[in-house]
């Protein structure tokens, strides 16, 4: 469920009109609906066992605003590099609510961490176990770690987003497991206390998760019995949205926490989750304006002010994103098949192919649904574009939450060395 609605014949984001918000800031924009925010969070939350840490994944959405929203609700965050954590902070979130995962944390970034007082390091190899061990003896300080396990299963995605089978980078492979937690006990600077998975995005089964939980409750059981202690067991993110209109929906949160229910109950673990996605997708859109509509040999294009470079998840992964036009449809208006395309020097510079949309022409607005989760966050400046800017809307009210980069910031960091005077 989300907040974005025909009313009055134009598309709103809550109480705002968005055809307003682009005559104001102009296109392309993306824009995010609090109260969205806050229902989903909401009901992933209360779906999980009391006192669990959501730790919001700041790669999928990490405006300072959308953080500061979830913040409010009670969010923690899961950082993957110093900056996603410095802008964790900045929101304020806790340190003590932030788990530090990816699988190449620096020394600098280890230190930063450890200056800030974070919950936890979700360690995924040996060798960032001892880089981590020595920065906190230089600091004198004792780091709490997970490691992040390897379950080896398949998480039924798209194989780029796909985590948790042994031929990826991440994680400690589950044969060297306990070798690993055995390792970890004789470092003075390290202090275990838990088990981390996170199996892949865009999971729309159950079956992958419950195989992962299973395995990694299994081995908490055998790892206490070693004497290790697994008082936290980190159970990643992934839930999937429904990108598509007609798609099977994925699992429904309570079914989701009646699995993470079965890990607690098994476990009496404190239990974290780093969901990104299944927040922030549906609640953020990207609102573009067709620049021309071209007639090709066998094919109606929309060419829009956006492009792959605003959004760049149909292009890297075929997703598909829902297109609708901003102006709400008539109902004898004549509709078409349109391939909707950016302006960017590639042909894979589309964001959906034979889409039906009713007739529009240059000006027209169309918006591009669920990009909420890793858009603005993945955008570059590719061509040339500017970074577009970015919205957020609360009931009757919004605001610019980011601002169109500058057209003379694009190349203002540029340097000219000496002999090209
Ligand atoms: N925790 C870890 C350690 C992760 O690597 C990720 C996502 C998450 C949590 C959050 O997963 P989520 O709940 O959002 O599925 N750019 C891709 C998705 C990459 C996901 C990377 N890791 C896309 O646009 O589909």
């Amino acid at each position: 469920m989300n907040h974005f609605q025909y009313r009055g014949g134009v598309l709103c984001a809550e109480e705002v009109s968005l055809a307003a918000i682009a005559a104001t800031v102009g296109t392309p924009f993306y824009c995010y609906s609090s109260a969205t925010l806050e229902r989903h969070y909401r009901v992933f939350a209360d779906a999980l066992p009391k006192e669990s840490l959501v730790a919001f994944s700041v790669k999928a959405n990490g405006n300072l605003a959308v953080l500061k929203t979830l913040a409010a609700l009670g969010a923690g965050a899961d950082v993957v590099s110093g900056g996603e954590m410095k802008k964790a902070l900045a929101a304020g979130i806790p340190a003590t609510r932030i788990v530090f995962s990816g699988v190449g944390k620096t020394k600098t970034e280890m230190a930063a961490a450890l200056k800030a007082g974070i919950y936890q390091f979700n360690v995924e190899s040996e060798p960032e176990l001892l880089a981590l061990n020595d920065v906190a003896g230089s600091l004198g300080a004792k780091a709490s770690i997970a490691f992040r396990v390897n379950p080896d299963v398949d998480a039924l995605t798209h194989a780029k987003i796909s985590t948790g089978h042994a031929e990826t980078k991440f994680g400690v492979p589950w044969s060297r497991v306990t070798d690993a937690y055995a390792l970890a006990a004789t470092l003075a600077n390290i202090a275990v206390c838990g088990i981390d998975v996170h199996i892949g995005s865009q999971i729309t089964e159950l079956s992958p998760f419950a195989a992962a939980f299973k395995r990694v409750v299994a081995l908490s059981k055998s790892l206490r019995a070693a004497g290790h202690d697994i008082s936290r067991i980190d159970l990643g993110g992934g839930l999937g949205v429904p990108y598509r209109n007609d798609n099977i929906p994925p699992p429904d949160p309570a079914a989701y926490g009646a699995l993470a229910a079965e890990v607690a109950k098994e476990t009496g673990a404190r239990l974290i989750f780093e969901p990104g996605r299944m927040i922030v997708a549906n609640a953020g859109l990207l609102v573009t304006r067709v620049i021309y509509a071209k007639e090709g040999e066998n094919r109606h294009f929309l060419i829009v002010d956006a492009g792959m470079n605003d959004l760049i998840r149909p292009a890297m992964y075929d997703a598909y994103h829902e297109i609708v036009a901003v102006a709400e449809p008539q109902v004898n208006a004549p509709w078409t098949r349109y391939d909707v395309v950016g302006p960017v020097c590639e042909t894979s510079d589309i964001f959906g192919s034979e889409r039906a949309l009713p007739v529009l022409k240059a000006d027209d607005l169309v918006a591009i649904l669920a990009a909420g989760a890793y858009g603005a966050v993945m955008a570059s400046a590719y061509n040339a574009r500017p970074l577009a800017p970015e919205v957020l809307v609360k009931g009757p009210e919004w605001a610019v939450v980011r601002p169109r980069m500058d057209d003379d910031a694009l190349y203002a960091s540029d340097r000219i060395p000496p002999w090209l005077g």
